[in-house]
């Protein structure tokens, strides 16, 4: 059963000073609530580390649709993943370029795979994994 503990902190005055100003630059309220996300965010990492750990996440790939057979080619690398990818979105940004986000879920070790096989193949601009979790063991 969890409860809520109350834990003091010892702090240098200047580290203290400069959280201050970046949680309130990123709208945080009090240091309670990001201090709580700090730790929420290494142990959504730890848990990626494992490959067999189940885990969520988005790629986002950007890329230029005439560069020849790269459609084909990134449909072809999903395809192959398909039960690691729920789902698919695509942006036509403009005449040239577009933006895929795709979200995937399954074993750590494979997301990292297929994230990085789309995120390699040539004529891909940028790509980027995001890690994230389904929240079930977090509070
Ligand atoms: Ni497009």
């Amino acid at each position: 059963m969890s409860g809520l503990s109350r834990i003091g902190v010892a702090i240098d005055t200047n580290l203290l000073s400069k959280f201050d100003r970046l949680i309130a630059q990123r709208g945080y309220t009090n240091r309670s609530e990001a201090f709580r996300d700090l730790i929420r965010d290494e142990l959504v990492e730890k848990t990626w580390e494992s490959p067999d750990s189940q885990v969520v996440g988005t790629v986002t790939l950007v890329y230029d649709h005439h560069v020849r057979l790269l459609n084909e080619k990134l449909t072809s690398i999903q395809h192959d993943f398909h039960h690691a990818i729920l789902s698919t979105l695509h942006v036509h940004l403009d005449h040239d370029n577009c933006l895929e986000v795709l979200v995937v879920r399954g074993r750590s070790a494979e997301v990292r795979k297929v994230a990085d096989v789309l995120i390699s193949t040539k004529g891909v601009k940028h790509g980027r994994l995001t890690i994230t979790t389904s929240g079930a063991e977090l509070k």
